[in-house]
């Protein structure tokens, strides 16, 4: 694919505001935390209309992707809006077209609002520099942030906690895994910390620098440390396909599984007033075991895996009626 352009006219069709800048969600750490508040309340409550009615929204995914994809397209429907999908095999970015230059092609048919996944980190926020006129939403871009997925992790974590108001004080959130490579993680850290929560991250050096204390979170090299205390245990799969040795990323699946993985073992020691989450997909056997991911293992760990995917669209609709309906 490639990334860089020249620079780009500015958008002249009519689906954005007439010469403004439109609306757009391209991380959390660059956003007012009440911003961020304001799209899961709206989420808490939102429900099927036509409010989206005769606005196009468009979703480009140049990586793969199931929940992020299929909730966007869901929560654009439940809001009436009509939908176009350009998949990564069936767009002209395959013959050479730069990105830019696929978005400014939506941009004048009139797309109102284009949603982006990118393998490379900073996509979505060129493609909004380049065309103001039109919103962009980051559905996840390389190793650097995937907004709804925290936003809707957060919709879960305070409707399982009782924290209406969005206030996660007191909270102890560990994610675990491929942290370096994992902007779930970058997003969920902002987010979490915005509002509140402590955080603790763990996985092997290889995979979990030191330096992301330098983003007010606690950063420990061991299972059973980042277990301690832990009221959220958020589990991440290590994003092998960023790895140029593949598989190299660790030095033994199972050596893993035993130091980092949630295992039923360690559901039983967190107990059933813990909850576990993971953003999908799992690598059951690797750093989840089944019964774990599944919330059965007896006296484990509650999952709230399904209900993080539940709880995308709703987000998803939240987000975009943000975007395109601003006050
Ligand atoms: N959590 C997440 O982004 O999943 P997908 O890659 O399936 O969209």
């Amino acid at each position: 694919m490639t990334v860089g352009a020249a620079p780009h006219p500015a958008r002249t069709s009519a689906s954005g505001p007439p010469g403004g800048t439109a609306r757009n969600l391209i991380g959390i750490a660059s956003e007012p935390i009440e911003r961020m508040r304001g799209i899961v309340r709206e989420a808490r409550r939102i429900e099927p209309s036509q409010v989206l009615q005769g606005r196009l929204v468009a979703s480009v995914f140049f990586e793969d992707s199931t929940r992020t994809k299929t909730s966007f397209v869901l929560a654009a429907r439940n809001l009436s809006a009509t939908t176009i999908d350009l998949s990564t095999g069936s767009s002209s970015v395959n013959k050479g077209e730069t990105v830019i230059d696929t978005a400014g092609t939506l941009s004048a048919m009139g797309v109102d609002a284009v949603i982006v996944r990118a393998k490379q980190s900073g996509v979505p926020g060129l493609i909004a520099r380049h065309l103001p006129g039109m919103s962009v939403i980051n559905a996840g871009d390389g190793r650097h942030e995937h907004p709804t997925q925290a936003l809707g992790d957060a919709l879960t974590i305070a409707e399982a906690f009782d924290r209406q108001d969005l206030d996660f004080s007191g909270l102890r959130v560990a994610i675990v895994g491929d942290i370096n490579a994992s902007r779930v993680a970058r997003s969920n850290m902002a987010l979490l910390r915005g509002l509140g929560a402590s955080v603790v991250c763990a996985g092997p050096p290889t995979l979990v620098s030191g330096s992301l204390r330098s983003l007010g979170v606690d950063v420990v090299w061991s299972m059973d440390q980042a277990m301690d205390g832990a009221n959220v245990v958020m589990m991440l799969r290590i994003q092998f396909e960023r790895y140029a040795a593949g598989r190299g990323a660790i030095s033994s699946p199972r050596e893993y599984r035993q130091m980092f993985g949630l295992t039923d073992e360690r559901s039983r020691r967190l107990g059933s007033d813990v909850v576990v989450m993971h953003p999908g997909p799992t690598n059951r056997g690797l750093e989840i075991d089944p019964a774990a991911a599944d919330g059965l293992v007896p006296g484990g760990a509650r999952s709230l895996i399904r209900t993080q995917v539940a709880n995308g669209v709703r987000t998803r609709m939240a987000v975009l009626r943000d975007c395109l309906t601003p006050g």
